[in-house]
C-alpha cells in the first residue's frame, strides 16, 4: 500500500523557504491509542477490521518513507479481560515493531503490578508515565527525550486517576496516581534545560481533560490523546497545541510529519490511515502465528486434562439435553443466531483462538463448560445454560430457576462486540416465540429478508435457520411453512 501525504498549499510554501535554509528536518511520528491487545480484529460487529497484524507493514512502510520516524502509543496496550498470552503477544509485536514509548494507560494494570513489570522486562522499549507512583517498582520512566537527526524531543505520559475506577481496588493497592498539574511544570522546565525542539504529551486522559491541560500547558506543541476514543481525523487545536487520536481496537494508525527548523516546531501534517484491506507482511503473520500456536496449545492442555478427569469432568447439560423435555424452546433456540455462534468462528478459522471461546461456546472457562470440540462437543455454541445458569439441579429442585437479568447477556453482548446491544430490543428476540412464513409463489429468501428484516441482504438469517428443509437458497417452494428468525428490532431498518 502506498501513503502518500498530499501537501497543501502552506506545505509547499515551506519548502521552497526549505530550499534556501537546509537546516530543516522531517520528523515522522507515528500514533495510536486503546490498542486492547486486538492482534487482529474479531469480526464482531463493533470490530470489523484492523489490529496489529495488519498494522506492522503500515509502520514498516511510513518508517521507509522516512527513516526519521518515532512511534508512540498512549495507553491501554493491553486487553481489560481475556487471556494474558494476548497481552505478551501484544507486546511481541511492539518489540518488533519498534515501539518508541508506551503511555501507561488504567487497562496495563488489568492483570495486576507484577503483571506489568514482569511484562516491562520482555519490551524492548519503556513504558513511560509522570504521575504513577508504584511502590518499590520503578519499571517504568515519568518521561524521555528522544533524538532524531540532531533533533531533540521531549516526550512525557500521564494518567487521568479518574480511569482508574474501573479496577478492582486490589489490583492498584500499591498504585499512587499523583495530580500532573503539580508534576507537569517540573518536567517541562527539564526539557527546555534540555533545549528540546518539540514536546510531546502521550495522555492517556481523555479529550476534554486534553483540552484544559493544553490551555495550562501552552509549551506542549503535541497532545496524543487516549482513553475516550475519538477518531479525530482532524487534530482538536487548542491555542498552540494540537491534540490527536485514534478511536481504539488498532483500527487506525495516526501519521504526523512535522518540519522542524533550528530549534523550533515550524509546521505540521496530520493523516489518519484505515488499517482495512491491508495485506500482511511475513513477519506479522509469523508473530501472529505463534500466537494461535500458544492458543492452540492452551486448548489442547484444558482438554488432555479433562480427558484425564475422565470421569470426574461432568460436562453441563446440552442444548438437546434439555431439548428432550422442552421441545418449543429448543427448536426455537436452534434457528437463532445462538446456534451459530460456534460456526461463524469456524468460517473465520479461529475455534482454538481462547480469546473467542468465552463468548462464542458455552460456559468456557466456567465449571463443567466448555473445554473443547473434542471434549464437549455439545457445548459449542451459546447454549441453554450461556443464560440459564442456574440449571443445577433442575428439573428436581423445586424452587424455579433464577429469572435472566441484563448483566448474562452483558458478558457477551459488550461495546466491542455488540455496539448495537439494548436489553429490550435483544430480548424479544431470543423469547423461545416462533414466527413462521409460509411460502407463496414469487417469494425469494431476499424478498422475505426485505419484508422482515427491512434489509435484503439478511437472508443469509432466514436461510441458515431453515437449511434443514431447504437445501438450495435459490429453491424454496409454494405453501412450504419458513421459519422467520427473530432479530432485535434497532437492526431492522
Ligand atoms: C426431564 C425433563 C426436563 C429437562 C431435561 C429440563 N427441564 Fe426445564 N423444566 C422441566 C419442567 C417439568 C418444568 C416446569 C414446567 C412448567 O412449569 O411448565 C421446567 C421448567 C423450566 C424453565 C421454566 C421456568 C423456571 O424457572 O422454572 C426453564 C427456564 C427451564 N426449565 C430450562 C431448562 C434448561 C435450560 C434445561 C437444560 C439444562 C432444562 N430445563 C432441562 C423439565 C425439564
Ligand atoms: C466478549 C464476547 C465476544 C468475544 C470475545 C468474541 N465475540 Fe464474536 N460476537 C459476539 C457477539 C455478542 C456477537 C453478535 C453481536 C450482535 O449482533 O450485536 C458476535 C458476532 C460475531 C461475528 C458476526 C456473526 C454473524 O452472524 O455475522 C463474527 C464473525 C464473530 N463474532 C467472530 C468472532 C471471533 C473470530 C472472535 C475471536 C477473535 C470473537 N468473535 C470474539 C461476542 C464476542
Ligand atoms: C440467549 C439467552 C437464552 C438462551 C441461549 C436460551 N434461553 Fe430459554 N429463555 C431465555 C429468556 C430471556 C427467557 C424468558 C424468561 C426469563 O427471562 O427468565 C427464557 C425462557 C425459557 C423457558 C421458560 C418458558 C418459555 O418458553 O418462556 C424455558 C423452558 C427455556 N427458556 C428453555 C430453554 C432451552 C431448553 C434452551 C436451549 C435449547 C434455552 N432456553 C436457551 C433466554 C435464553
Ligand atoms: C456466551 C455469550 C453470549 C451470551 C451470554 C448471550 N449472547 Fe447473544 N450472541 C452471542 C453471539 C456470539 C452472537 C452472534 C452469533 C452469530 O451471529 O452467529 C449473539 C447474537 C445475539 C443476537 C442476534 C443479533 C443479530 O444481530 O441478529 C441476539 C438478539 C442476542 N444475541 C441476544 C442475546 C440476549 C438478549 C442475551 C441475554 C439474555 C444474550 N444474547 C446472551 C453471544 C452471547
Amino acid at each position: 500500500m502506498k501513503i502518500k501525504a498530499k501537501p497543501h498549499g502552506i506545505l509547499f510554501f515551506f519548502l521552497l523557504i526549505g530550499l534556501a535554509y537546509s537546516s530543516q528536518t522531517d520528523i515522522r511520528i507515528i500514533y495510536i491509542n486503546n490498542v486492547d491487545g486486538y492482534l487482529r480484529a474479531c469480526h464482531c460487529p463493533g470490530n470489523l477490521f484492523g489490529g496489529l497484524l495488519y498494522a506492522f507493514g503500515v509502520v514498516d512502510e511510513l518508517r521507509a518513507e522516512n527513516p526519521n520516524t518515532i512511534f508512540l502509543d498512549a495507553g491501554d496496550l493491553l486487553p481489560a479481560k481475556d487471556w494474558k498470552p494476548k497481552a505478551e503477544y501484544a507486546v511481541e509485536f511492539y518489540n518488533k515493531m519498534k515501539v518508541d514509548a508506551v503511555n501507561i494507560g488504567d487497562q496495563e494494570f488489568w492483570f495486576g503490578t507484577q503483571f506489568l513489570k514482569s511484562l516491562s522486562g520482555k519490551a524492548n522499549f519503556p513504558f513511560i508515565s509522570a504521575n504513577l507512583l508504584v511502590k518499590d517498582r520503578e519499571f517504568f520512566k515519568p518521561w524521555l527525550i528522544k533524538e532524531i537527526s540532531g533533533i531533540k524531543i521531549g516526550i512525557a505520559g500521564i494518567l487521568n486517576p479518574e480511569t482508574m475506577n474501573f479496577l478492582d481496588k486490589e489490583k492498584i493497592s500499591e498504585v499512587e496516581v499523583l495530580d500532573y498539574r503539580k508534576v507537569l511544570p517540573e518536567i517541562l522546565n527539564e526539557f527546555k534545560r534540555q533545549r528540546v525542539s518539540m514536546i510531546i504529551l502521550l495522555s492517556h486522559s481523555g479529550l476534554e481533560e486534553d483540552k484544559q491541560i493544553a490551555k495550562q500547558f501552552p509549551e506542549i506543541n503535541f497532545i496524543i490523546g487516549a482513553h475516550s476514543e475519538n477518531l479525530l481525523k482532524k487534530p482538536v487545536i487548542e491555542g498552540g497545541t494540537a491534540i490527536f487520536q485514534v478511536e481504539h481496537y488498532a483500527h487506525y494508525l495516526g501519521v504526523l510529519d512535522v518540519k522542524v527548523e533550528g530549534n523550533r516546531v515550524i509546521n505540521y501534517q496530520n493523516k489518519v490511515v484505515k488499517l482495512e484491506s491491508v495485506p500482511v507482511v511475513r513477519e506479522a503473520a509469523q508473530i501472529y502465528q505463534t500466537y494461535l500456536d500458544a492458543s492452540d496449545a492452551l486448548v489442547d492442555s484444558l482438554s488432555l486434562k479433562a480427558k484425564q478427569a475422565n470421569r470426574d469432568y461432568k460436562a453441563n447439560p446440552k442444548p438437546s439435553d434439555c431439548g428432550s423435555c422442552h421441545f418449543d424452546e429448543y427448536n426455537h433456540w436452534s434457528r437463532t443466531q445462538h446456534a451459530f455462534a460456534w460456526e461463524v468462528i469456524t468460517k473465520d478459522g479461529r475455534t482454538t483462538d481462547v480469546s473467542c471461546l468465552s463468548c462464542h461456546t458455552t460456559r468456557f472457562g466456567k465449571s463443567g463448560g466448555f473445554v473443547s470440540a473434542e471434549v464437549t462437543p455439545g457445548l459449542v455454541n451459546v447454549g441453554c445454560v450461556s443464560c440459564h445458569t442456574d440449571f443445577e439441579g433442575h428439573p428436581d429442585k423445586k424452587e424455579s430457576m433464577n429469572p435472566i437479568s441484563e448483566a448474562t447477556c452483558v458478558q457477551c453482548h459488550d461495546k466491542p462486540n455488540s455496539p448495537d446491544f439494548e436489553l429490550s430490543y435483544y430480548r424479544k428476540a431470543v423469547l423461545h416465540k416462533m414466527k413462521y412464513h409460509v411460502v407463496r409463489k414469487g417469494d425469494w429468501l431476499s424478498k422475505l429478508a426485505g419484508k422482515y428484516y427491512n434489509n435484503v441482504s439478511r437472508w443469509q438469517i432466514i436461510y441458515r435457520a431453515n437449511r434443514a428443509e431447504v437445501k438450495n437458497p435459490d429453491l424454496i417452494f409454494p405453501k412450504q411453512k419458513l421459519i422467520i428468525p427473530a432479530i432485535p428490532e434497532n437492526k431492522i431498518h
